[in-house]
């Protein structure tokens, strides 16, 4: 079997047919030639991603789908880039931003976000509907408040959206992105040397070489615009075409029925043989994870297929991934996505879709699930 990328055609919320019903483990066949395996239930994606004998080492995995960058694979990762790490280079990066991410200074966010939401809405209001809701809303709220975590100048955000877009898109052009984004933010990483600020930057600016600090601020700037902008409209979305209300327990639900990380997004490499759930993963291959299905997994959730934001064990979700690279901005996540839900429907509690749901262009086969434009109008 080869992965495929998009959703269920009936229902774009859905994972595609092909990939229910299948066994914990499955073989699946690479781009590359090479013979992997796929995890489809929770309990095996938390052995992968929890058992210290699986890497993160990009030079040790095959990608499991295209849209991975080209020669990404036999490219060990480059100084910063945390997430194709294992311990200790990984430990090392994580501490120093764990310190840095801390839920106290998140919370200290919660009113700069009640008020950046406040803005966006009264100039919806003001330009009246129908609205885009990701231009109006959805990616200027993460977007303003990654630029002010990290320090990034927010009058540049044109310049550094179109980049990050380019980084998690099917065929964006990955090696252009990535080059002009180092640029930018090489200069900002030496003015903050020069004159820190109270940022996230300049706080590691102590710690890390201009050179780990560029790839660091990179992936924090990409993951803070390409994950919560995705979730806000797409989770929207859901909401208004199902004609569920939203309650503040839907963020969980929401992360779960969504599951905007794509397939294969997440893998791993075993570096010795390991059991995982009952088949005999050898040293040298790679294991995908479908988180879209496994958050679907009838062994955790009753009738997963439905979105219920009463949902008690919602929270039992993988959407932030599991073990020692468990999602480092989801604390963030969670406060954009219930300041921003909440907001957006007390505001305008007759939000409704403008456009039939068939005609919102959707962003599939990239590594992150989302919608290009979401046309709403309110009453
Ligand atoms: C890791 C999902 C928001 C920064 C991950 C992983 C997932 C994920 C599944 C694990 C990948 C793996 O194990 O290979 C999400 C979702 C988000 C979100 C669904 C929003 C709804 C954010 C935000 C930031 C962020 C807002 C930063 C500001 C990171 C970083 C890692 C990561 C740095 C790598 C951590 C490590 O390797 O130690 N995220 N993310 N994410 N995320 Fe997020």
């Amino acid at each position: 079997m080869r992965l495929p990328t998009d959703r269920d055609p009936r229902c774009p919320f859905d994972p595609p047919a092909e990939l229910r019903g299948l066994p914990a483990m499955s073989r699946l066949e690479f781009p590359d030639g090479h013979l992997g395996w796929l995890a489809t239930t929770a309990e095996a994606a938390r052995t992968v991603l929890g058992d210290p004998r699986f890497s993160a080492r990009r030079e040790l995995k095959h990608a499991p789908v295209r849209f991975t960058t080209p020669g990404e694979t036999g490219r060990p990762a480059p100084p910063g880039f945390f997430g194709a790490m294992d311990p200790p280079e990984h430990t090392r990066y994580r501490r120093l931003l764990t310190g840095q991410f801390t839920l106290r200074r998140m919370r200290l966010l919660e009113p700069r976000i009640a008020r950046i939401a406040a803005e966006h809405l009264d100039a919806m209001a003001a330009a009246g509907p129908p609205v885009d809701l990701v231009s109006a809303y959805a990616l200027p709220i993460p977007s303003m408040v990654i630029c002010e975590l990290l320090g990034v100048p927010y009058e540049d955000h044109e310049f550094f959206q179109e980049r990050s877009l380019r980084l998690v898109a099917p065929d964006g052009d990955v090696d252009g992105a990535t080059a002009d984004l180092a640029a930018y933010l090489g200069e900002l990483v030496r003015h903050k040397r020069a004159e820190p600020g109270d940022d996230l930057i300049s706080g590691l600016t102590g710690d890390l070489s201009d050179e780990e600090l560029i790839t660091v601020a990179m992936i924090l700037l990409v993951a803070g615009h390409e994950t919560t902008a995705n979730m806000l409209a797409l989770g929207v979305f859901a909401l208004l075409e199902s004609g569920t209300p939203y309650e503040e327990g839907a963020v969980e639900e929401l992360l779960r029925w969504l599951s905007i990380v794509q397939h294969g997004a997440p893998s791993r490499a075993a570096k010795q043989d390991v059991e995982v759930a009952g088949v005999l993963v050898r040293q040298g291959e790679t294991v995908a994870l479908s988180l879209p299905v496994i958050n679907r997994d009838p062994g955790v959730f009753d009738r997963p297929d439905v979105l219920d934001p009463g949902r008690e064990e919602a929270r039992r979700h993988l959407s932030f991934g599991h073990g020692m690279h468990q999602c480092l901005g989801q604390q963030l996540a969670r406060i954009e996505l219930r300041i921003g839900y909440g907001a957006l429907f007390e505001r305008f509690p007759g939000l409704r879709l403008a456009v039939p749901p068939a005609q919102v262009p959707l962003k599939q086969g990239g590594a992150v699930f989302g919608v290009a434009c979401l046309p709403v109008a309110w009453d």
